[in-house]
């Protein structure tokens, strides 16, 4: 019930059109009732007083009513259309806006497609039924009221028959409405988890075909198909039962019409005139009775989409702004983690979790995968909210901060890092509608970007496809990282922001980020130590704690986490090289190497037929052995003919 009364506040907008809607559509078919009269005039009058004087009286009349009756269908069509449509209007655009408000918790646990279906084809239902039920109730229940008065009028006893059939009719709909509404929900569900698996494998279809589960994907589509087939069979065929029980009831009605009225014509109880109208208005009377009774599977159908609407509609956000929030106007960037617990659900991730960093403080998280490093960061983004304990930003909880005024000083680049499709330029802009180029043009110089957008023809302009499908993950990345300083964000957070970059890019990108964390807080979650190293304070976490503190320099002596982590990535990079080597001929020259040397993984940095510019690695000093440290070896890459060639 609740249910109705939320669609009832939501019309009440349009409440004059409504009545404006209802009043001209029940004169438009009322208008038609008159036609059924005129008849029986035409024929006890007309034909038998040869009086063409009143034959020309109703013709005219009847072209008069004809126009109005155009005139009265055009406006309340028109005010229909209209209603029903805005409230499509509205409900989406509320529904839209609830999303948006909607924590992350919960599009981990609902799936998109599902959301898509809601949005687009449950309104549609619904919209349908509204739409449906004032046209068809409207103009339908008083076109039934009249034509039983007229026909009680005319003849009582007839007219008393036919009417205790039409209960029947009730029960006729009632019975089949309530089977086609439980199908239809049934149905409902089954096309959006379809919807939402149809944009699963499309999403995935990158993952379907290397693993060639093309006919696996088939079967499991076919296999969800099938039931909606017989489903959709089924309900439909309801439908049909459903009609031709009322056409045999209607036909009980007319049978029971022509053999009662006939016999009152032939002795003399009724007139041929009045015969024929009584027929004419009782076929009236049915058929609006049958379109009542077809109501049902809109009605059903528009009554599934409500439901799982308002299902929809009552999620509660679970990240809501307290009464009244501190609109934050300048952002120092003092963050303080106090004993901090949380778990996505009810499973501890973080346990008493303390933290302070100082404004301008650069803050490294390093740790085992799963140890908790981008959950710190979505707290801190108050993605989710803490279970016990505080997080507080310039000494304000940021529970107390409105959302927007807070989040927008904060620039991101989350781990995976996602990419409207659009052009490379508004992905850049997307941080701030009003860049201006020249600000743009800084942002993406300063994330390298610049460099891979200078070898496309469209440059900035270049259409990226759906989440930066047209561009390699390096490339991805550096993009999220220009559009998230775009806005001169006070504080940055950067989980694994430079992972996806081969080292050349990495150190420049690093280097721009450097310069960039100048005097801003930042927090870089990063698995390459490499990139970390000059950080104001390393944080190691392990299982959702912290296990270790301090600076590079420091932790490096410290026996720990850190230390075995650095070590093992370290051993693995490079140990010894030395000398000259073609990296064209790397199965011949890996012989020449010590045999003590050993090689890290090259898939990692470097696409074997990636053609290399060597210039670009003669950077200096330090650098320049870094960029090959990690080289081949054990994992045997074939790098021949892949034109490399480096100076070491
Ligand atoms: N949305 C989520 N719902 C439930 N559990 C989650 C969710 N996100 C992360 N977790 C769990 O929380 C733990 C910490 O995850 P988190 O993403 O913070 O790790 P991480 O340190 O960033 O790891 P990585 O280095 O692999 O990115 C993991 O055990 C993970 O399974
Ligand atoms: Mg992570």
């Amino acid at each position: 019930m609740k249910k109705n009364k939320y669609f009832i506040t939501l019309l009440r907008p349009y409440r004059y059109l409504i009545v404006g809607s209802i009043v001209s559509l029940i004169v438009f078919a009322n208008l038609g009732l008159v036609l059924p009269w005129m008849l029986k005039i035409i024929i006890d009058r007309v034909l038998g007083a040869s009086d063409l004087g009143l034959l020309y009286a109703i013709l005219g009349s009847i072209v008069l009513i004809y126009a109005m009756r155009s005139i009265f269908f055009y406006m309340s069509h028109y005010f229909l259309f209209y209603i029903s449509q805005r409230l499509m209007f509205d409900i989406r655009k509320k529904l839209f806006k609830h999303l948006q408000n909607l924590s992350l918790r919960f599009y981990t646990e609902y799936r998109a497609g599902k959301l898509i279906s809601n949005v687009i084809s449950d309104v549609a239902r619904l919209e349908q039924m509204i739409f449906a039920s004032l046209a068809t109730v409207a103009m339908n229940t008083f076109v039934i009221v009249f034509i039983t008065g007229v026909l009680f009028m005319m003849c009582p006893k007839i007219a008393l028959i036919c009417l205790i059939l039409i209960p029947l009719q009730l029960v006729n709909f009632i019975y089949f409405r309530k089977i086609m509404q439980t199908q239809q929900i049934d149905l409902s569900e089954k096309m959006s988890e379809i919807s939402a698996n149809l944009a699963e494998t499309i999403n995935g279809v990158r993952v379907v075909k290397s693993f060639a589960k093309e006919r696996t994907e088939n079967r499991n589509f076919v296999s969800q198909l099938r039931p909606v087939l017989d489903l959709t069979i089924n309900i439909n065929m309801n439908g049909v039962y459903l009609w031709i029980l009322a056409e045999l009831i209607n036909i009980g009605c007319i049978l029971v019409v022509l053999a009662a009225g006939g016999s009152m014509v032939m002795n003399g109880t009724m007139t041929i005139g009045e015969f024929v109208a009584f027929y004419t208005y009782l076929g009236m009377l049915l058929g609006p009775i049958v379109s009542i009774s077809g109501l049902s599977t809109t009605i059903s159908n528009g009554l599934a989409g409500a439901s799982r609407i308002m299902k929809l509609l009552n999620t509660i956000p679970e990240i809501v702004e307290c009464e009244n929030p501190v609109a934050l106007k300048e952002m120092n960037g003092g963050v303080s983690f106090k004993d901090v617990i949380f778990g996505y659900n009810g499973k501890s991730v973080i346990k008493h979790f303390s933290l302070d960093i100082s404004p301008g403080q650069k803050i490294a998280f390093v740790g085992p995968s799963g140890s908790g490093k981008s959950t710190i960061a979505n707290l801190l983004l108050r993605f989710y909210d803490v279970n016990s304990g505080s997080i507080s930003v310039d000494g304000h909880d940021i529970r107390t901060l409105a959302l927007e005024s807070y989040r927008e000083k904060i620039g991101v680049v989350l781990q995976e890092p996602f990419l409207f499709s659009g052009t490379i330029e508004e992905n850049i802009a997307y941080a701030r509608a009003d860049a201006s180029p020249d600000e743009i043009l800084a942002a993406a110089k300063m994330a390298n970007v610049e460099e891979f957008v200078k070898k496309l023809e469209k440059g900035y302009k270049t259409e990226i496809g759906e989440n930066g499908a047209m561009l390699s993950g390096g490339q991805k990345q550096r993009i999220a990282i220009a559009r998230s300083v775009l806005n001169n964000p006070k504080m940055l957070i950067l989980d694994e922001a430079t992972s996806a970059l081969d080292t050349v890019s990495e150190y420049l990108v690093q280097d721009a980020l450097d310069h960039l964390m100048k005097n801003r807080t930042t927090i870089i979650i990063a698995h390459r130590l490499s990139t970390v190293k000059n950080a104001d304070l390393i944080v190691v976490m392990e299982n959702g704690e912290i296990k270790q503190t301090g600076t590079h320099e420091a932790l490096i002596k410290e026996e720990g986490v850190y230390r075995q982590m650095y070590m093992s990535q370290e051993e693995k990079a490079f140990r010894k090289i030395t000398g000259k080597m073609i990296i064209d001929d790397i199965d011949d020259d890996f012989k020449e190497f010590p045999e003590n040397n050993v090689f890290g993984e090259f898939e990692d940095e470097y696409e074997p037929d990636e053609k290399y510019d060597a210039n670009k690695a003669r950077l200096s000093g330090k650098r320049h052995a870094e960029v090959f440290k990690p080289v081949m070896g054990k994992t045997n890459i074939n790098m021949k003919n892949s034109g490399m060639k480096a100076d070491l």
